[in-house]
C-alpha cells in the first residue's frame, strides 16, 4: 500500500508526546537473572537499559500521558479530537480495544476509537490511516498512538529474548496540513507466510487461555532472531528507499532517520543502505531496548523534545516486525 502526496500534504505531525516507566532494567541486573553478559547483549544488540512497567500496569497508563503530551504540543482539546488509533499487541484486554480505554482516559468523547494490530510497524501504520482519514475528508484531528506493555509477554528464562524488549508508549496528533509541510509518502508491506519467526501463540482462539494444558511458554514472546534479522534488514532498507522515491526525496535531503529500534546493527544497516551519516541516526535503542511498535513515537517524542526536529526537517521513519509487517513514511515538518 502506497501513498503519495505529490508534495501536497494532506495532513502533517502537530505535536508529540512519549511516555516510559521509570523503573530500569539494566543487562547487569539481566546477568543475575539468565545465563547472559553486559558485554554479549552490547556488541549484538546495542541495549544497555530498558525501562519497564511494575506487573499489572496497563498499556492505556503509558498511553494517557503520552497522548496528553502530544495534545498540549499540538493545542488540541479532548473534544477536537474526531479519531483515535492505538497500535499495540499487549493492549489492556483481549477486547475492547485500548483506544477505547484511552478515549475515556482522556475524555475525547466525540473520538471513534480502535486499534490497529501490525507489531513493530503498527505505528506507522497509524500515521497512514490517520493521512489517509484526513485525505478523504472524513477526520480532522487524529490522535495516532503506539504503545506497549512486553514486559507481559516476556519469558524470562529465555535469554534469547527476554534481554531484548522494554516498555513505552509515544503518541502524534495528525491535522490537515495547509502548506508543503506533512507526510510526503508512506508505504506499508505485509507477508503473512513468515508469521512463524516471531509471535506469540497464546490466549487467541489457537490456544485459548483457558486450556489449561497449554505451556505458559505460548504465552510469551517467541522469535527466531537470525532469520528474523535478515529479513528486517532487507526489508528496512527496501522500504525506505521506497518512500523516499514517492517522495521524490533525494538521500542526501534526509536531515534525521527514526529506524525502528530492534538491534543497533539493523539501524546501522538501513542508514548504510541510505547513505545516511551516524550523525543523522536516532538513536535510544541504548536506553529502552525493543519497545516495538511504540519505539518510532518513542523515537520521534525524544527527539522533538532534544530540539533535533525542528521546521522544515525531512525525516525518514521505517518500521519492521512480526507478521511480517514493514512500513515506512517520509515526512516534513
Ligand atoms: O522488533 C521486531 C523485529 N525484531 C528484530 O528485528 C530482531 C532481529 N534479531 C536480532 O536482533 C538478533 O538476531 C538477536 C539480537 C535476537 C540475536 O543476535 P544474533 O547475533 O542473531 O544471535 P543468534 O540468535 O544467532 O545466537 C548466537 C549465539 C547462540 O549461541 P551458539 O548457538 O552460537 O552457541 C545463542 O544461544 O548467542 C547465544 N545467545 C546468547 N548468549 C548470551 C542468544 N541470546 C543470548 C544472550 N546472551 N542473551
Amino acid at each position: 500500500m502506497k501513498m503519495k502526496s505529490n508534495g501536497k500534504p494532506a495532513s502533517r505531525i502537530a505535536g508529540m508526546g512519549w511516555f516510559a516507566p521509570d523503573k530500569i532494567l539494566t543487562n547487569t541486573d539481566l546477568e543475575r537473572m539468565v545465563d547472559t553478559s553486559d558485554e554479549w547483549i552490547t556488541t549484538r544488540t546495542g541495549i544497555k537499559r530498558r525501562h519497564i512497567v511494575e506487573p499489572g500496569t496497563r498499556a492505556s497508563e503509558l498511553a494517557t500521558p503520552a497522548a496528553r503530551s502530544a495534545m498540549d504540543e499540538a493545542g488540541v482539546n479532548p473534544e477536537d479530537i474526531d479519531m483515535i488509533l492505538v497500535a499495540t499487541v499487549t493492549g489492556d484486554y483481549k477486547f475492547p480495544s485500548t483506544a477505547i480505554f484511552l478515549q475515556a482516559n482522556l475524555g475525547a468523547k466525540n473520538a471513534v476509537a480502535m486499534d490497529i494490530s501490525a507489531a513493530c510497524a503498527g505505528y506507522l501504520y497509524t500515521l497512514h490511516f490517520a493521512d489517509m482519514m484526513i485525505r478523504s475528508g472524513q477526520a480532522k484531528t487524529v490522535l495516532v498512538v503506539g504503545v506497549e506493555v512486553l514486559t507481559s509477554m516476556i519469558n524470562w528464562k529465555d535469554r534469547s529474548t527476554c534481554v531484548l524488549f522494554g516498555d513505552a508508549a509515544g503518541a502524534a496528533v495528525v491535522v490537515p496540513s495547509a502548506d508543503n509541510r506533512g507526510i510526503l509518502a508512506s508505504y506499508l508491506g505485509t507477508d503473512g507466510s513468515l508469521a512463524d519467526l516471531l509471535n506469540c501463540p497464546g490466549g487467541g482462539s489457537a490456544y485459548p487461555a483457558m486450556n489449561r494444558e497449554i505451556p505458559m511458554e505460548d504465552f510469551t514472546i517467541h522469535m527466531k532472531g537470525n532469520e528474523v534479522f535478515k529479513h528486517a534488514v532487507k526489508k528496512m532498507g527496501d522500504a525506505a528507499v521506497i518512500a523516499l522515491d514517492l517522495a521524490g526525496i533525494e538521500k542526501n535531503d534526509i536531515d534525521l532517520l527514526f529506524a525502528h529500534q530492534a538491534n543497533m546493527r539493523i539501524i546501522d544497516a538501513t542508514a548504510k543502505r541510505l547513505k545516511v551519516p551516524q550523525k543523522k541516526v536516532f538513536k535510544n535503542i541504548q536506553e529502552y531496548g525493543n519497545t516495538s511498535t511504540a519505539s518510532i513515537p518513542l523515537a520521534m517524542g525524544e527527539a522533538r523534545q532534544k530540539g533535533l526536529i525542528t521546521d522544515d526537517s525531512v525525516v525518514v521513519c521505517v518500521a519492521f516486525g512480526g507478521g511480517f509487517t514493514w512500513a515506512s513514511s517520509v515526512i516534513r515538518f
